[in-house]
């Protein structure tokens, strides 16, 4: 019922957003070009708001509300919608022209400042997207160890590539064996199995160092060395996906910096592209040499007509820089988007409302739950279980009528989120929990 007055209300303001839903429907299967973005209504006869324009931490759908963005386009705009300075870089270079298809100045500039921010990034490629730069580090991975299989966390997403693009949601029972296999997040008896089933056939295995869109959970105390032990061990490569995690809570790498673990490759991706479309794959040189045109033991590794393009080369410098003058406030971004998510715990808590908040430094999700849990959880597959999806849609729905928009829950912090951004989120948040 509650559901079906939210809609109404939200129908009523989004008259140009409704008019686009019925014509994208016609043309996108679901509507849509990323499943995720159906902002969980699509089990409520609704559709997600068109967005317009954004500025700092706030967006504009196309009838003209205002939302407090937690999204923050897939966690990318660390600096704010609209940063002045992407803008002002991205402008002048469309009046250069805006791409050749060949070789430019800034795509240099962009991998010398990836390197100066990440100690083993000795040799890198760019590409247009995070599932292109996975599905190279895996092929890279498969090359240097003349092995096939890939292992990854249970509900880790790298991407929507066919190497890597299983076991996505819990149960996970619906997706068949594939070329790979899976473990649980932070779990190592579930690790030391798939070593004891297919450590001899492993290639890689891939993980987030904090697991992203599987739930947003911190790697427990020694869970990465634990990994980079084992895999070393084994002649199995470690690829640290930093598509979330780099650049987002320090200037760097998050294996790094965070957790003290070095992987054999990395990718990067989002932050790094300053709002364009970039995917970035590197680490060791005698891995990354492999994709060398003509290198013995090599094979075509890499490609795209848009690789390098100069907007997201200019983003990207554009970007990191603001970022390096910024090195000593992660911390405090970090700090007010934990104690941000503690809030929201408490909240939930007091209300004894069935949803817990998780994440690590400014990453922030919310889910809603069959049951409460006591504790954060632990791995992936202690969220996934509890997962409840039509009471996320109800409460995504809810916030979004309160003009805070997100998925996951809400998604990230970024420097742009003011101290009111935040009350008012937390009000929000107060409304729907008691509504
Ligand atoms: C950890 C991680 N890896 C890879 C990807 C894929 O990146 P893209 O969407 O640019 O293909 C994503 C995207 O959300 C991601 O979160």
């Amino acid at each position: 019922m509650v559901k079906l007055m939210v809609i109404e209300k939200y129908k009523e303001r989004t008259p140009s957003s409704k008019k686009l839903w019925e014509r994208a429907v016609g043309l996108f299967c679901g509507g849509i070009n990323h499943n995720i973005r159906t902002f969980g209504l699509d089990n409520c006869d609704a559709y997600p708001p068109y967005i317009a324009r954004g500025d700092g931490s706030h967006i504009w759908d196309v009838d003209n509300n205002e939302y407090i963005d937690w999204w923050m386009t897939h966690y990318s705009q660390i600096l704010g919608h609209n940063n002045s300075a992407v803008r002002s870089a991205l402008a002048a270079q469309i009046e250069r022209g805006i791409h050749f298809g060949g070789l430019n100045e800034h795509m240099v500039s962009l991998a010398e400042k990836l390197r100066e921010g990440v100690s083993f990034l000795k040799k890198m490629r760019f590409c247009s997207t995070g599932a292109e730069a996975t599905m190279y580090a895996t092929r890279l991975a498969r090359l240097f160890t003349k092995k096939k299989l890939v292992a990854k966390t249970l509900g880790g997403w790298h991407g929507g590539n066919d190497a890597l693009a299983y076991h996505l949601q819990s149960p996970y029972t619906d997706e068949p064996y594939f070329n790979g296999v899976s473990f649980n997040f932070n779990e190592r008896a579930s690790f030391d199995k798939v070593m004891k089933e297919h450590g001899s056939d492993l290639a890689a295995v891939i993980i987030e160092p904090v697991l992203g869109a599987g739930g947003a959970v911190p790697p427990d105390n020694d869970f990465l060395p634990y990994l980079r032990e084992q895999t070393e061990s084994r002649d199995i490569l470690l690829i640290f996906d930093e598509i979330i995690t780099g650049f987002r809570f320090s200037y760097g790498s998050a294996g790094e910096n965070e957790f003290g673990v070095i992987p054999d490759l990395m990718t990067l991706g989002k932050i790094v592209g300053g709002g364009m479309h970039l995917g970035v794959y590197g680490g060791r040189e005698d891995i990354m040499g492999l994709a060398t045109p003509g290198a013995e033991g090599g094979r075509w590794v890499g490609g795209g007509t848009f690789s390098s393009h100069p907007l997201a080369m200019t983003a990207g410098c554009a970007a990191l820089d603001q970022l390096k003058g910024k090195k000593d406030e992660y911390p405090g971004l970090n700090k007010r988007c934990t104690d941000f998510r503690n809030e929201v715990n408490r909240i939930f808590d007091e209300s004894q409302y069935k949803a817990i908040s998780t994440g690590h430094g400014s990453l922030v999700y919310i889910h809603s739950l069959y049951n409460r849990m006591d504790g954060p959880p632990l791995t992936g597959t202690d969220i996934g279980k509890e997962l409840d999806h039509d009471a996320l849609d109800k409460f995504q729905s809810l916030l979004m009528q309160e003009g805070v928009y997100g998925y996951h829950g809400l998604g990230a912090m970024s420097f742009s989120h003011t101290k009111e951004d935040v009350e008012k989120t937390l009000d929000a948040i107060r409304a729907v929990v008691t509504n």
